[in-house]
């Protein structure tokens, strides 16, 4: 019988039988894959569970101290947080192309994260939040950007070079199920249902050169339409919402100045497997003025917002 809580008891009891007393190690992005396996090896290990959590500087605001609100006060699992913004922006400093960018980004947090590990010599395993439909991507059933993004998220190639076994407790199931048995964990509905973010981060939002500056103003741009979504009760029924930093400027007028500031583009997309999406077309204008206005007048060098109607295809949902 399908219940959460047999679910994780088998999960609990499999993982037990094969990690012995040995140690394990999670990297822990704050996505709900490997939320619910930090939750799980917690229950199942306890201390024998080691989280490292790469603070790239290119997360959303305040990510970095809610994972750790969660995980290490909250539930009191062992998670270590590494401040690696410098690192990541000095590797991204000048590069315009996305698939360098991703490359990147992505070569970045396999080095910070193997400098971590080599400081714990105990560990024997490497858990990873894979689930069922990436186990069916990776296996060929799709190809192009599902592969990039698999490699990125599931850092591939790592447990071999680290010589470590592969943990993977999500690996035969669905994301509805890994979001009911992350609730049944405890963890908070927040964090289970919260919309998907690439591994890239803002890195993928921030169009062309990734500078400290437009991370900041497309942080706080973003957190008010998310903060918007939510109080209008509109979060739940989109599919993935976010803003974009375009690097252009355009004229406007603050008071009785003329300006000449960034622009800032809201993405909400509408879709079941994400391979293609809506625009989402039901988000009331009086929404989107208020949201607009918030941004203007709270972000400093924002003079506009321009709101995405392209669907996918032919967009993507993200713009790089
Ligand atoms: P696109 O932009 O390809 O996005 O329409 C489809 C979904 O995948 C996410 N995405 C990524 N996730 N690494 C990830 O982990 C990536 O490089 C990446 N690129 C896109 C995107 O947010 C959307 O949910």
């Amino acid at each position: 019988l399908w219940t959460p809580s047999n679910i994780i008891e088998e999960a609990v009891h499999a993982v037990r039988e094969q990690t012995g007393d040995d140690e394990v190690l999670l990297g822990l992005s704050g996505g709900v894959d490997s939320s619910v396996v930090a939750a799980l090896l917690h229950r199942a290990i306890g201390d024998r569970l080691t989280c490292i959590f790469v603070d790239n500087g290119l997360l959303r605001q305040g990510e970095g101290d809610q994972v750790m609100a969660t995980f290490a006060r909250h539930m009191g699992v062992r998670v270590k947080r590494v401040d690696a913004e410098t690192q990541f922006l000095d590797r991204l400093a000048g590069i315009e192309d996305p698939e360098e960018k991703r490359k990147r980004i992505g070569n970045t947090f396999i080095e910070v994260f193997e400098a971590e590990a080599a400081m714990l010599p105990g560990v024997k395993w490497l858990a990873q939040g894979t689930i069922y439909p990436d186990v069916i991507e990776s296996a060929g059933a799709k190809t192009g950007q599902a592969k990039v993004i698999k490699s990125h998220h599931n850092v591939g190639g790592l447990p071999e070079r680290m010589r470590l076994g592969l943990v993977e407790p999500l690996r035969e199931l669905f994301k509805d199920e890994v979001r009911k048995i992350g609730i049944e964990l405890g963890l908070p509905a927040e964090m289970v249902y919260r919309h998907p973010f690439p591994g890239p981060g803002l890195g993928v939002r921030i169009l062309g050169e990734v500078r400290k500056e437009y991370a900041d103003t497309l942080r706080r741009a973003d957190h008010i339409f998310i903060e918007e979504l939510r109080t209008a009760e509109l979060y739940d029924q989109v599919s993935q919402a976010f803003a974009v930093f375009l690097p252009v400027r355009s004229v406007g007028v603050v008071g009785d100045n003329r300006c000449y500031e960034h622009v800032i583009a809201l993405r909400a997309v509408e879709t079941i497997d994400f391979m293609t999406a809506r625009w989402a077309a039901h988000l009331p204008y009086p929404f989107l003025d208020q949201v607009s206005r918030r941004i203007v007048n709270e972000v400093p060098r924002v003079s506009r917002v321009v709101y995405d109607i392209t669907g996918k295809p032919p967009g993507t949902i993200e713009w790089e």
